[in-house]
């Protein structure tokens, strides 16, 4: 490269359209995954303290969001039950439930708005007692006895309509084995996203409150979650999935993990989605509430970063308020 004065970089950034020519990234609605909690006591919504700007809704609310995903080019929603604690047990039997709360809200989407895709999380922990993603003994998360519910949620999910079935859970063996039950039912065309590479991280401390596990939650999630600290584990993860059956996997939390879905993207080359977790959407909402950020900016320049580090799209609390923006 010739050097300064013949060569200036600044030349390219000095008007408009010359940073719109020389852009590498793009940033669309449609890369975009709406994340949303969904409640049967929101009546038919309520505030959650710690993620201002975020409801959970009555599935009655979440079919009219799934019609403004629809509006706003958004193609899909992920949904996450809030549960009454009468419901919790050490089982999280609830989480089979087929006319429980996720079955009703799938099937208020997809009746409001069925091009819209719909995801669900597969995961014991909205309905248990523990707040632990699986089924324990003695302190001890049984991987594969709770594999085996994570199929029958899986089920449930898929006969409610959902396209796409998300383990969230790092159980292992258990894309292959809901990859199995699925196409067991007739289910082959329903999607799996895997939660290939997650963290057992800070950050979702506002989600636990949103979906009311927080408090139940006994010791934390190391035994499953990955440890912040690795990056080839997290290859060895999502190679596994991908063995087993994933469409799609996901890297979770976002912000602070670029580097893992930069090394998946180009490792894989699959479709790659990162999740902008909750504790990252609040330290957002809250710098900006106290005018140290402009939030705005803030939001869309986090997005960028997950495009440009080589996701596909983001899985985000503020989906619908990046598509009004991108949408102009
Ligand atoms: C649990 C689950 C979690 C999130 C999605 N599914 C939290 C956890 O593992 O405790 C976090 C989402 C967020 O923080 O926004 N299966």
């Amino acid at each position: 490269m010739a050097q300064f004065p013949t060569t200036r970089l600044r030349r390219m950034r000095q008007h408009d359209w010359t940073r719109r020519l020389m852009r590498e990234t793009t940033l669309t609605p449609s890369d975009l995954i709406w994340t949303l909690v969904v409640s049967d006591r929101a009546n038919p919504r309520e505030p959650v303290a710690s993620m201002p700007g975020v409801d959970r809704l009555s599935p009655a609310a979440a079919a009219d969001a799934a019609r403004q995903a629809r509006a706003l080019g958004i193609p899909a929603i992920a949904l996450f039950p809030h549960i009454d604690p009468a419901l919790k047990n050490a089982a999280g039997s609830e989480a089979g439930n087929p006319d429980g709360l996720v079955a009703q809200a799938i099937k208020a989407m997809k009746d409001a708005a069925p091009e819209v895709g719909i995801i669900c999380d597969v995961a014991l922990d909205p309905f248990t007692d523990h707040g632990h993603d699986g089924l324990m003994e003695d302190g001890v998360i049984l991987n594969d006895a709770t594999v085996e519910r994570l199929c029958d949620q899986a089920l449930m999910q898929a006969r409610a309509g959902c396209d796409v079935i998300a383990p969230s859970d790092m159980m292992d063996g258990r894309v292959g084995e809901i990859r199995a039950a699925l196409d067991s039912e007739g289910f082959e065309h329903v999607l799996i996203l895997s939660y290939a590479a997650k963290y057992a991280s800070a950050f979702y401390g506002p989600y636990r409150d949103a979906i009311g596990s927080s408090a139940a939650l006994k010791g934390d999630k190391k035994t499953y979650q990955m440890d912040p600290a690795n990056t080839d584990e997290a290859l060895r993860e999502v190679e596994l999935d991908i063995a087993e059956g994933a469409d799609m996997v996901m890297v979770k939390p976002g912000l602070p993990y670029l580097d893992i879905v930069a090394r998946v993207k180009t490792a894989f080359a699959l479709p790659t989605y990162v999740f902008q977790v909750s504790g990252e959407y609040a330290m957002i909402e809250a710098a900006a509430a106290n005018g140290w950020i402009d939030g705005e900016r803030a939001m869309l320049e986090s997005l960028m970063a997950f495009r440009r580090a080589g996701a596909d799209g983001v899985l985000t609390y503020f989906a619908p308020r990046a598509a009004k923006i991108l949408n102009g």
